[in-house]
């Protein structure tokens, strides 16, 4: 199966312990730091709209970009059972999107930026941040660090299951060293009406960066003020920090 059709019936349920609401605090900090107030924010891989919701819900206009149409039906369906509409969410690869005009921030969360995996993916989807955003906007995301992908994913395995037993993901992850590239292939098993569990097989991969390479890719796409954070309280990152917090300004 292709990348997240499989996961996207169950990313929601096993993925219930990421505090979407922390992380929109601190994008909402990041804003005053930067002196920004979006008119429109992009949220660049979207997935299910857990982000964009969020920042919907806190007064903000969005966008949301992802390439997975099964994520993106899922975000939908989660923005009219809601209550909430005015959202448009655009079915577009990162490293090739095109929006009808400029935003005032774009925000890309959980690891979007580690599935560019091919050379020179990361220059083409920063110079299209840049080209989308405002003058002195912001761009805010986050990666899995060098330390994650050797320390915690490495060639480990998972099963990742919903509270209720509906659904299971088995994980098995190979992380090679040399071309930075993490595969992770899972097995998801819900629960059918007759008890009996469906599964489906998929893969995926991640690719590591390194501080310089992010922040090469990004200067080179027009950004500055590069600040790279180890947690939601703009802490500094320590040698074994898992998540990159990062924010940039797009100059013109
Ligand atoms: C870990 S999920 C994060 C989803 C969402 N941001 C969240 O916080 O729940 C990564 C998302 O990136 C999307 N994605 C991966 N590669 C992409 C690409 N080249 N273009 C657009 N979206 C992509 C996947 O479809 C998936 O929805």
């Amino acid at each position: 199966m292709k990348s997240y059709e499989a996961l996207s019936r169950v990313y929601d349920r096993l993925n219930g312990e990421v505090d979407y609401a922390a992380i929109a605090d601190f994008y909402e900090k990041a804003f005053a730091r930067y002196g920004v107030r979006p008119h429109l924010t992009l949220d660049l891989g979207c997935g299910t709209g857990s982000m964009t919701l969020e920042l919907a819900r806190r007064g903000y206009d969005m966008i949301g970009v992802d390439a997975s149409a099964e994520m993106l039906s899922k975000a939908y369906e989660r923005m009219w059972n809601g209550g909430q509409s005015g959202i448009l969410f655009l079915q577009q690869d990162m490293r090739a999107f095109e929006l009808y005009g400029t935003v005032g921030a774009v925000v890309s969360t959980l690891d979007c930026v580690n599935y560019l995996t091919g050379d020179g993916d990361l220059d083409k989807c920063f110079s299209l941040v840049h080209n989308y955003l405002d003058p002195d906007g912001v761009f805010l995301f986050d990666v899995n660090t060098p330390y994650k992908f050797k320390h915690v994913y490495g060639d480990n395995a998972y099963i990742l299951e919903e509270e209720d037993g509906s659904a299971y993901c088995g994980w098995q992850n190979d992380f090679d060293e040399e071309s930075g590239l993490c595969r992770f292939l899972l097995s998801v098993f819900t629960e059918e009406r007759d008890g009996r569990y469906a599964r489906a097989d998929e893969e995926q991969t991640e690719r590591c960066y390194s501080r310089e390479e992010l922040t090469g890719a990004l200067e080179r796409a027009g950004f500055s003020e590069i600040a790279i954070f180890g947690d939601l309280h703009f802490g500094a990152p320590t040698e074994t920090t898992e998540r990159w917090y990062i924010a940039a300004r797009c100059k013109k």
